[in-house]
């Protein structure tokens, strides 16, 4: 297993380009499962869960192939990805096995394209994970309101749909919100069923928007996506297309963040700041100002960082993917900062780490209370989670010393090459090959 060293206190400064979206990417994918013929994807992120759903879908009788990065002009930083093609070949496989679903929650992405294009889908249950349980009820239940029949069997959902499913107007919301990927699995399943379906407490995500969007390109008849009621009008058959993903902005935030805690200066390319309101509101709060040029962004910030109170909430709030990000900020604030997780309320495995390094973090239920210290000290420490391990990494960009991440492969999941996007802009990393 990898692992990064990192040694602190360089002032981050020059250009990144972000890559798009991992939560836009692997939905999208999904969906390409419909649509007869070849897709192309531009944008899409070389990650391991890309992989994952890359295998995923091979297995459910597509031909997946990455052309070579185009060869664009590049200042620093690594080349990027290629355009990604996915074929459909063969419409009677229907299997998630355990063995991909198990590394890749999001596999439940397929559910719905299955359902609505095959007719039949066989998923292993996923489990939890480090943030916490990952239930998927309320994704059958709205299945369930089409028509679909469910059993559970050795731990596989097994979803059936006798003759088509048939549109019906649903609320979908659950106790913590909206859920992105249950909205997403319903519109596909919805995008080829009888009639009308109408979505009442949907997800409003941009990746819930980029992933309609798609679809309509392919054909579907899909309206008032990125707002809480989302209307489908069944069609008969979904055609390729060409999309390009939206930019992350989770990989945005991450790295408006490195920019303040290092107090350099950064321009972010390809992204798009209207994705992150919330995080601007929040972090402007905190004294960092982004500028925004067209499609970059000019991140800097005053030296002095102030203390925040922030709580996660469904988009437009502020992301529960940001929250780890954001504690490792606030590590350094002037101040006592609070944060309160409203979506998956266990997703704090990054406190002990970050006060292994000198943070002076206290953990009440959901909500953390953050002291801020004058620095942090390098450590070794375990990265457990995708956002989890993106807070060790900027902590250990500023951290005295020398930070050692053990088990990076959970950000190789969601950051394309950030150990070379950040040497690009002067960060002393370097990844050791176990
Ligand atoms: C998506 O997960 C993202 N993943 C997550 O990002 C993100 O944290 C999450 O949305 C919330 O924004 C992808 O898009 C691949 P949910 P998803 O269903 O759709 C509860 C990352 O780091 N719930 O919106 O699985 C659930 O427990 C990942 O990139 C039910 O109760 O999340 C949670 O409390 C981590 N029943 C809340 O809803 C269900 O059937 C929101 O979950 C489904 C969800």
């Amino acid at each position: 297993m990898d692992s990064f060293l990192i040694r602190g206190g360089n002032r981050l400064k020059g250009r990144v380009e972000i890559s798009g979206s991992k939560n836009a990417s692997l939905p999208i994918m999904a969906a390409c499962l419909m649509a007869r013929g070849r897709s192309r994807l531009h944008g899409v992120p070389r990650l391991s869960d890309i992989d994952s759903m890359n295998k995923l879908l091979g297995e459910l009788g597509c031909h997946v192939y990455r052309h070579p990065p185009e060869d664009s002009p590049r200042e620093k930083g690594p080349v990027l990805n290629g355009p990604l093609d996915i074929e459909v070949m063969d419409e009677s496989r229907c299997e998630a096995r355990y063995e991909i679903v198990s590394t890749m929650r999001a596999s439940i992405c397929v559910l719905g394209p299955l359902l609505g294009s095959r007719g039949r889908a066989i998923i292993s249950m996923p489990g939890g994970c480090a943030i916490g349980d990952r239930p998927v009820d309320l994704h059958i239940r709205g299945l369930q309101r089409l028509g679909a029949d469910f059993r559970i069997e050795s731990g596989n959902i097994i979803g059936e749909v006798r003759g088509r499913l048939k549109g019906c107007r649903m609320y979908l919301g659950g106790a913590q919100g909206p859920t992105v990927l249950g909205t997403i699995n319903v519109m596909c399943a919805a995008a080829m069923a009888e009639g009308e379906t109408v979505i009442v407490g949907a997800a409003c995500e941009p990746e819930v928007v980029d992933t309609a969007n798609l679809m309509n390109k392919m054909g579907a008849k899909i309206s008032g996506q990125g707002t809480p009621e989302i209307r489908i009008e069944g069609v008969d058959k979904l055609i390729a297309t060409e999309h390009r993903v939206i930019p992350d902005r989770i990989e945005t935030a991450t790295f408006i963040i490195a920019a303040a805690m290092t107090n350099g200066e950064l321009e972010l390319k390809h992204c798009n700041l209207d994705h992150l309101l919330a995080v601007e509101d929040r972090l402007s709060e905190v004294g960092i100002r982004v500028e925004r040029e067209n499609g970059t962004l000019r991140v800097s910030s005053a030296r002095r960082l102030n203390p925040i109170e922030t709580t996660t909430q469904p988009y437009p709030g502020f992301p529960t993917d940001v929250q780890a990000q954001l504690m490792a900020l606030l590590c350094l604030a002037d101040g006592m900062s609070v944060i309160t997780e409203r979506i998956f309320p266990d997703r704090f495995l990054h406190v002990g780490e970050l006060n292994r390094m000198g943070a002076k973090i206290r953990k009440e239920g959901a909500t953390a209370v953050i002291q801020g210290v004058k620095e942090l000290q390098g450590a070794t420490v375990m990265a457990s989670d995708l956002r989890a391990s993106a807070a060790l990494v900027l902590a250990g960009l500023v951290a005295r010393g020398q930070t050692r991440i053990n088990r990076v492969y959970h950000i190789d999941r969601g950051y394309e090459k950030i150990e070379e996007k950040l040497i690009a802009v002067g960060a002393d990393i370097q990844r050791v090959r176990e």
